[in-house]
Parts: C-alpha cells; sequence; structure tokens
C-alpha cells in the first residue's frame, strides 16, 4: 500500500499527489513513469514521475482527471491510499551535454517536462521553458520551473502571459537562433505542431508518447507506435522518441479507440456519486 502523504489541487482537473514509494524514489531516472492501480480490479493508470524525494521515500505524481480511474485517483486525500505503484518503467531522457534546451509543456504535458527541466539545469545546461494552457488557471508549474531557467507561459484566450499556442513563443526563440534540443509534451497536436516547426530549423525534437498502456512490460501490445516506419513499444523502449520520426497520425487514431467504454465508465461514476449524495 502506498499512502498519499501531501495533495494539492493545481488547476481545475490537475492534482499533485506525494507518494510514499521509497525503492522507486531511490532509482527512478529523469523521463521514467510508474503504472498505479488505486484498488483491486481498478484500471492500470501510467503516470510520469514528477519528482522525488529519496531521504522521504516519496514520488510526485500529477493527475489529470480525464476518465473515471484519474477522477477516483484525484479524489484521493492525504492519509487514503494507492494499492499498487509499478515502476519505475520506461527509458531515462537523453539529455543534451550543453548549449541551450528549450522545453515546451503544454497543459497537464507541463508536469512531464518539469523533471527533464531540472535535470538539464543541474547538469548546467540553458534551459527555457515555454508552457501553455487554455487559460490563466490551467496554467501549472511556472514557479517550480523558474528554478531551472526562463519561462515563458502562454494561454490560448490571453488571461495570462503570452497570448497563443505554444508553438509561436518557439517559433520566436527558434528564429531568434542558438536553440540545440527541444523537449516537448503536451497533446498529441502540440506535439506534432512543435516537431513540425523544429524540423526546418534542424532542431533535435524529443517527445513523450502518452499511448494506451496495460501491462508497461512491452507483452501487451497496446502501447505499440510507428517511429520512422518501425514499431516500437512506447512502455519499454519509450516513452520518449524523436519527435521528427513518429507517426501521430496513428496515435491519434489508436488513442481515441476506448473512447465509447470510457465515456461509459464516467458515466456510471457520475451516477455512483450522484446516488452517494441523494442517500
Ligand atoms: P490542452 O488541450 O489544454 O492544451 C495545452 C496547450 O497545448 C495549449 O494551451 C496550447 O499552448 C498547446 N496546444 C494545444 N493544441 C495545440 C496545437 N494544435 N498546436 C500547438 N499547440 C497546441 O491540454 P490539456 O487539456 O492539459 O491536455 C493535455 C493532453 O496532454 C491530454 O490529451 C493528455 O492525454 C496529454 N498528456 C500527454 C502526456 C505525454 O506524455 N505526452 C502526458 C500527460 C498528458
Ligand atoms: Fe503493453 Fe507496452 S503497455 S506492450
Amino acid at each position: 500500500m502506498h499512502p498519499v502523504v501531501e495533495r494539492e489541487q493545481l488547476s481545475p482537473n490537475v492534482v499533485r499527489l506525494v507518494v510514499e514509494a521509497p525503492r522507486i524514489a531511490r532509482v527512478r531516472k529523469p523521463g521514467q513513469f510508474v503504472i498505479v492501480r488505486k484498488g483491486p480490479g481498478a484500471e492500470r493508470i501510467p503516470l510520469t514521475i514528477a519528482d522525488i524525494d529519496p531521504q522521504a521515500g516519496t514520488i510526485t505524481l500529477m493527475i489529470q482527471a480525464i476518465g473515471a480511474s484519474t477522477t477516483e485517483l484525484c479524489a484521493l486525500q492525504v492519509g487514503e491510499t494507492i494499492q499498487d505503484v509499478a515502476g519505475p518503467l520506461g527509458q531515462a531522457t537523453e539529455l543534451i551535454e550543453h548549449g541551450h534546451a528549450v522545453c515546451v509543456g503544454g497543459g497537464v504535458g507541463t508536469a512531464v517536462i518539469l523533471p527533464i527541466a531540472r535535470e538539464l539545469a543541474r547538469r548546467g545546461i540553458r534551459v527555457t521553458s515555454v508552457i501553455g494552457g487554455r487559460s490563466r488557471e490551467w496554467v501549472i508549474l511556472e514557479d517550480e520551473l523558474r528554478t531551472a531557467g526562463d519561462v515563458v507561459a502562454c494561454t490560448d484566450d490571453g488571461s495570462y502571459g503570452r497570448p497563443g499556442f505554444v508553438t509561436e513563443a518557439l517559433k520566436d526563440l527558434l528564429d531568434a537562433g542558438g536553440v540545440d534540443a527541444v523537449y516537448a509534451v503536451g497533446p498529441v497536436p502540440m506535439m506534432k505542431a512543435v516537431s513540425s516547426l523544429t524540423l526546418p530549423y534542424g532542431v533535435a525534437t524529443t517527445v513523450s508518447l502518452n499511448a494506451i498502456m496495460v501491462d508497461g512490460t512491452g507483452m501487451c501490445g497496446g502501447c505499440r507506435v510507428t517511429i520512422g516506419g518501425e514499431t516500437k513499444y512506447a512502455c519499454v523502449d519509450g516513452p520518449e522518441f524523436d519527435g521528427h520520426q513518429v507517426n501521430f497520425g496513428e496515435l491519434a487514431d489508436r488513442l481515441t479507440t476506448y473512447r465509447p467504454f470510457e465515456q461509459q465508465a464516467l458515466d456510471k461514476l457520475g451516477a455512483c456519486a450522484t446516488t452517494e449524495v441523494k442517500a
């Protein structure tokens, strides 16, 4: 059992949970993730390890409530437990050795960017983070990212920071020159747009693919993606890949496969919550 020791609401549907997992906290590297199961029979949910505290034996998870299972995880309070936390899984991020890295985070993808930006900064790399949200309350982790370097915050509706998508701010940085690598995590259309943008500039671009995962060990095939025409498994070969080689259209199609079932589960959860309130 893994008790929740801290909880913070970061945006209307994103929650930060600090969870006891001492062994994982000792060995995890930036870019790696865990698969969690809240209780018996619960769905297995892959989550990036956003931070660790090896002394305290804790890991930090940032969870966006989008389906029934993530909504239940986001509802966890301090003192409640997650039954299973398996990991660390996946490959560590390949970090540049010198130069200027731009870390681009879209929405909750910013949580995945944070450990990458911190580790780059720790190694002496210049880091600029470009983070975006629909409006002010959806921009997360700005203060934390400032400890790694400059931050450009963007909002789609212009309610905070620079108006527009993260790609517009990124283009200005690319035009200014001197960018050696881009790390981008967020919705698939954002990662696709970032990869298309950086291609003509010849800037290496790493994206983190949120493929559907089941076992997380390369056996079920659920997370298969096509990279440079070859099949790869996001759970063991990734989750990070060269953005210029990713078949984003296929990934987007595969992510919609279970949408009707996800909606049914969410409707059922809503019905349960209504019943509990009535009782
Ligand atoms: P969102 O849809 O609100 O978008 C966040 C930001 O991304 C926007 O503010 C904008 O700046 C940028 N963006 C969005 N679409 C774009 C486009 N077409 N072109 C350029 N920029 C664009 O984000 P959200 O609601 O927080 O959703 C987060 C998504 O990220 C979910 O779909 C989730 O599954 C995914 N996600 C991915 C990972 C991963 O590892 N890749 C991790 C967590 C979440
Ligand atoms: Fe099953 Fe990757 S999650 S192969």
